[in-house]
């Protein structure tokens, strides 16, 4: 790779490494540098941290907490025409939120976080509990035989090596076999300004241009494209082996690549420009917390995520300007964010009447938290986000 940094978020911790207070002394942290890639035009970080450092037994993200991934998952698997003809294979299955939507007996998991992988075993899905390697691909070949479908949520863009990661798909995948994966769009990030997409589970952020480069180094290549609204803008990728395209697909890729020509996502000088817009976000972000404290109003923030770890520590945000976090996850109640050191409780016990204002850390959940919390906007409370830009919402 030919990487030229362009954006530098400084000292994190792991986005999802909740802690107790007698775990601070040994928190671990690494420089977040963003660089683009000249060659395939992908962006990556300039150091990957050591994936057994974030994904672990302790994993606390969980995809079934919220409604909108449950929905999500049921409605992507039941528009499978041929759903009970097909031998599926999930890479990074979390606790079970695809997969459960799904026959025991046609689908396979694997996901390295033991939490999980001892959670969806028990349900009853054959899951391996390791990093999905060539090795991996070629164990599961000899015992299952190859994949119709390989599937990947929010996942594939956790993974540093791309190569290995595509040639074990293509080796895994029958013939006409489909590979169909999601995460997070480089033109959403761009568009919304969301620099908080990149923490250190997300050592690249995806543009269809970039993708498709690495992907037919590897015998694949997208077929075709959808985009979604999940996780504040994602893309739906789908992709087969070189030479196999399905007729009438290929129009929403071009489609897709030509938008990103036009917003300059192959061009370095495009990443320039959005550092600035970063640097921007985070003194307007400041100022009006700051401003919101000053006059001696209570503010929190709603949704304990790993993006609002790359948001707090970049704009050095503590209990000095957010009271404390709620998060309806059981496994990060109790503890404290990471780096920063806010304490994490419930939204039932934090969210109470007191609040004046809320910074959205789960932006990207907006129309659900704005429809479950009707009373809190009612009574005049007021949610904070810096997507696009700073503002009251
Ligand atoms: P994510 O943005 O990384 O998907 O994480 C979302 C986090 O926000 C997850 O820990 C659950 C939490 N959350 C709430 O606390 N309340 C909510 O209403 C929603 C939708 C999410």
């Amino acid at each position: 790779m030919n990487c030229k940094e362009f954006l530098d978020l400084g000292k994190q911790p792991i986005a999802n490494g909740f802690l107790y207070k007698d775990e601070i002394k040994k928190e671990f942290f690494f420089n977040l540098k963003v660089g683009f890639d000249e060659e395939t035009k992908l962006i990556t970080q300039m150091g990957y941290v050591d994936p057994p450092l974030m994904f672990n037994k302790n994993y606390a993200y969980r995809g079934s907490m919220s409604k909108t991934m449950r929905d999500h998952f049921y409605g992507f698997s039941n528009s499978f025409k041929l759903k009970n003809k097909l031998q599926i294979l999930e890479i990074g299955s979390n606790d079970g939120v695809f997969i459960k939507n799904w026959q025991p007996d046609q689908i396979i998991a694997v996901e390295p976080c033991s939490n999980f992988a001892k959670m969806t075993n028990e349900m009853g899905y054959k899951t391996y509990d390791e990093f999905w390697t060539m090795e991996l691909a070629d164990k599961i070949q000899k015992s299952h035989g190859k994949r119709d479908i390989i599937f990947a949520a929010n996942c594939i863009c956790h993974i540093p090596d791309l190569d290995n990661t595509f040639k074990a798909v293509e080796s895994l995948l029958r013939d006409n076999g489909i590979f169909i994966f999601e995460d997070p769009s480089l033109a959403s990030m761009i568009n919304n300004n969301s620099y908080d997409q990149i923490y250190d589970e997300h050592p690249h952020i995806f543009s269809i241009i970039a993708l498709d480069n690495i992907l037919q180094r590897n015998g694949l290549q997208i077929v075709k494209v959808e985009n979604l609204s999940v996780h504040g803008g994602s893309n739906r990728i789908y992709a087969q082996k070189l030479g196999n395209k399905i007729a009438g697909w290929y129009e929403s890729v071009e489609r897709n690549k030509t938008y990103e020509r036009i917003l300059g996502l192959d061009k370095f000088e495009t990443f320039e420009r959005f550092t600035k817009r970063v640097e921007q976000s985070k003194e307007d972000l400041v100022r009006i917390l700051t401003q919101c404290k000053n006059e001696g109003k209570k503010v929190i923030s709603y949704g304990a995520t790993s993006k609002s770890t790359t948001i707090f520590n970049y704009c050095k945000i503590g209990t000095n300007l957010i009271e404390y976090i709620t998060d309806t996850t059981p496994e990060k109640q109790g503890k404290l964010s990471p780096g920063m050191h806010i304490p994490i409780i419930s939204p039932k016990i934090g969210f109470n009447n007191s609040v004046d204002y809320a910074y959205l850390g789960a932006w990207n959940f907006v129309k659900e938290i704005s429809e479950k919390e009707n009373k809190y906007l009612d009574r005049g409370g007021k949610f904070i986000t810096h997507v696009p830009i700073v503002k009251f919402v």
